[in-house]
């Protein structure tokens, strides 16, 4: 198993680190240090175009390879960054049309990374550039071991840009997709405020206008953006790959931060790396919920450099951040705790951001392995240590290991992008919000989820969820009907087929095509404001813990022989069905019209659990969080302990604990923050 750092030899040296005669000597002592914590990894160069060329076409990736030798004779394998995150000043002084057009038609700056357009050509030219020199100049060094390309795609809101060369690409990307100017007018319904068009050129980029745009528009926009992000990945690894075709190709994503398509760009991957900020968060389901869907970006043909199946974390953070309002420092055993939530959810390999604080720049003061002072506090870097040792132990059994989801939820980008566009019947509606309410009763009941576009194979999962499928094709339609025909239970929720993939609304009611298979059509949605709520009478089937109320979205469903579950108690629509079920084929279809809190969702899941046969991994305390990894039939169960005081669990059943080799019966008393990692087979032994 891969553990290590995230590593800037270029911050330490001489006159930061090293000596005047020997002003890289710093790097040995780094390698010597990083070999105690156990790290046989580290991701170095992804921002260093400006230091590999320093002038336009002269390149020096000499000194990489001397940390890469360095690293070398300490038994560490080296990820390295192709460095167009942090295009060089000489660049975008030669060619200032590179620096991104903002919406108002503003060219940003430059000084910083991130200061250029993906859709220039100049950009594309000299990017390829560095790109095939770096590959031919280190490609083959034995240290090698993967690369990844860029960092942080989309990150401070460099998403889109508003360039000329932009203009020229987008113009080229509609009529890639319309082929006449008539099916474009069209399909984007641009007759409204009669914004018709008669020549691709004259479609306009959503820039800064007294209104809002065409809501088509800007939903293909943001389609063309993250193709743009897209294809700028798959030049550059289409380049490594036919320069060093054994090594693997990665990039770092997070989850539901930058708008683009994670699904499309993990398919040009060979794996998926994550960055996690979990030490700094609170809540442990917003952040399993979150490792969750980036393991689901990719489920097959997975590349790993050491063959595992799972994703890396390219950078968990190793302490605070400095992008807080308060930057706090991670309690003892936190780091510790949400390094095993990954592990727990299928990371393979993980490496700390970053080894040492530096010195200078805008990170100086955010937390890493160690401080600028090496005599300094070794808090984390012990903390790191002791994850060092214990991944060290679990990781033959961890080996060929994988998540194994029962359930699942659906997500698309194009449907999350068009509910983030103006006028929406609510502002107090929000997808994540409602996919969280969902993930936190499986999370809390410890029923594993992963997250899929409906394109995939969903008959693996016993229950899929489809929170608010605004936008839905009738292909997908098709598909969510075909995994209920043929036995699978699906559940649907308020402001699902509103429109289809070109926005537009149906004629022929709502669910657009999927009122067969819930048995019911929504002939209005009423909206209530935070202040208000309305009431969910049960019908008996359903079992409650609370009185449930509606919330936020109310559908007025006219039943089409479904049967009923809930009403709503109060207001002009009260006694109208508010929840169903809808047996389709040999499967189930439940539609819920409405928004709840997060008692009706765990009571949900529980009656979902008896009904489809879901299986919660161990019956442990609330507020442990469980995950499990398996392979050909054998377990491995983690245990997390996220409260601040120890927590019961008891065995029924003779467990083997990983960590200290022994066996566990009866009651245990999981330690504050603690961590179990167990299987079911008592005389399992890691060897
Ligand atoms: C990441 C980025 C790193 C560093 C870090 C700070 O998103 O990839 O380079 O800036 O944030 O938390």
């Amino acid at each position: 198993m891969y553990f290590g750092v995230d590593y800037y030899p270029e911050h330490w040296v001489f006159p930061y680190g090293g000596t005047a005669e020997n002003p890289e000597a710093q790097w040995v002592q780094d390698a010597q240090l990083m070999r105690t914590a156990g790290v046989n990894v580290v991701r170095i160069a992804e921002f260093t175009w400006g230091l590999c060329e320093r002038e336009d076409g002269k390149f020096d990736f000499a000194w990489l390879k001397r940390v890469m030798d360095i690293m070398g004779d300490h038994g560490i394998q080296v990820v390295l960054g192709t460095p167009t995150a942090a295009p060089p000043i000489w660049l975008t002084l030669q060619h200032p049309e590179i620096l991104q057009v903002d919406e108002h038609g503003l060219a940003k700056h430059a000084g910083t990374r991130r200061a250029a357009c993906l859709n220039s050509d100049v950009f594309w030219t000299y990017s390829k550039r560095v790109v095939e020199q770096m590959a031919n100049a280190l490609g083959n060094h034995p240290q090698l071991i993967a690369w990844q390309i860029d960092n942080g795609l989309g990150g401070n809101f460099t998403e889109a840009a508003f360039n000329e060369d932009t203009r020229r690409d987008w113009h080229g990307w509609l009529e890639a997709k319309y082929e006449t100017i008539e099916r474009l007018n069209h399909q984007l319904g641009l007759s409204h405020w009669g914004q018709s068009v008669s020549a691709w050129n004259q479609v306009p980029m959503p820039m800064s206008a007294p209104a809002v745009h065409n809501p088509a528009l800007v939903l293909d926009w943001n389609r063309f953006c993250s193709d743009t992000i897209v294809q700028f990945v798959a030049m550059q690894a289409e380049i490594l790959r036919k320069i060093t075709p054994d090594r693997p190709i990665t990039t770092n994503l997070r989850a539901l931060r930058h708008r683009f398509d994670h699904f499309d760009l993990a398919g040009v991957l060979d794996f998926v790396s994550i960055e996690s900020t979990a030490a700094i968060k609170t809540k442990p389901s917003d952040i399993a919920c979150e490792i969750d869907m980036l393991r689901s970006l990719k489920k097959e043909n997975i590349k790993t450099p050491d063959g595992d199946v799972g994703f890396w974390v390219m950078e968990q953070k190793a302490g605070h951040v400095n992008w807080q309002d308060v930057n706090s420092l991670v309690r003892p055993g936190v780091l510790r705790m949400f390094t095993y939530q990954l592990v727990s959810r299928g990371a393979t390999a993980v490496l700390f951001f970053r080894w040492r604080q530096p010195r200078f720049g805008s990170e100086k003061f955010h937390g890493a392995v160690l401080p600028h002072n090496l005599e300094g506090s070794r808090r984390i870097f012990n903390e790191v240590c002791q994850i060092g040792e214990e991944l060290k132990i679990l990781a033959p059994a961890l080996q060929g290991t994988r998540v194994v989801a029962e359930a699942c939820i659906l997500y698309t980008h194009d449907n999350d992008w068009t509910l983030q566009q103006p006028n929406p019947p609510s502002k107090y509606f929000n997808l994540r919000d409602h996919i969280q309410l969902i993930y936190n009763a499986l999370h809390d009941r410890n029923i594993l989820v992963d997250f899929a576009r409906p394109t995939e194979d969903l008959a693996k999962y016993k229950i899929v969820f489809a929170p608010s499928l605004h936008l839905l094709s009738a292909g997908d339609a098709d598909r969510l009907k075909l995994y209920v025909q043929n036995g699978g239970t699906l559940v649907g929720t308020f402001n699902t087929g509103h429109v289809d993939e070109h926005s537009i609304a149906p004629d022929s009611g709502i669910p657009h095509n999927l009122i067969d298979l819930f048995g019911l059509e929504v002939q209005e949605f009423d909206m209530l404001p935070p202040t208000e709520e309305n009431h969910l009478t049960f019908k008996g089937v359903f079992p409650t813990s609370h009185l449930h109320p509606a919330r936020v979205w109310c559908d007025l469903i006219e039943p089409k022989g479904c049967q009923i579950l809930a009403t709503y108690s109060k207001d002009f629509y009260a006694g109208k069905p508010a929840i169903t079920l809808n047996t389709f084929g040999l499967g189930k279809a439940i539609y819920i019209g409405t928004q709840s809190h997060q008692h009706f969702y765990h009571d949900l899941v529980a009656w979902l659990r008896n009904m489809g046969g879901l299986h919660p991994l161990l019956k442990v305390p609330e507020n442990i969080e469980v995950a499990m990894r398996e392979r050909d039939g054998s377990r491995i169960y983690f245990l997390l302990n996220h409260q601040n005081s120890p927590i019961r669990v008891q065995f029924y059943k003779p467990m083997h604990d990983f960590l200290t080799g022994n066996n566990i019966v009866g009651n245990y008393d999981l330690v504050p923050h603690g961590v179990l990692v167990l299987d079911e087979h008592p005389d399992a032994k890691t060897s």
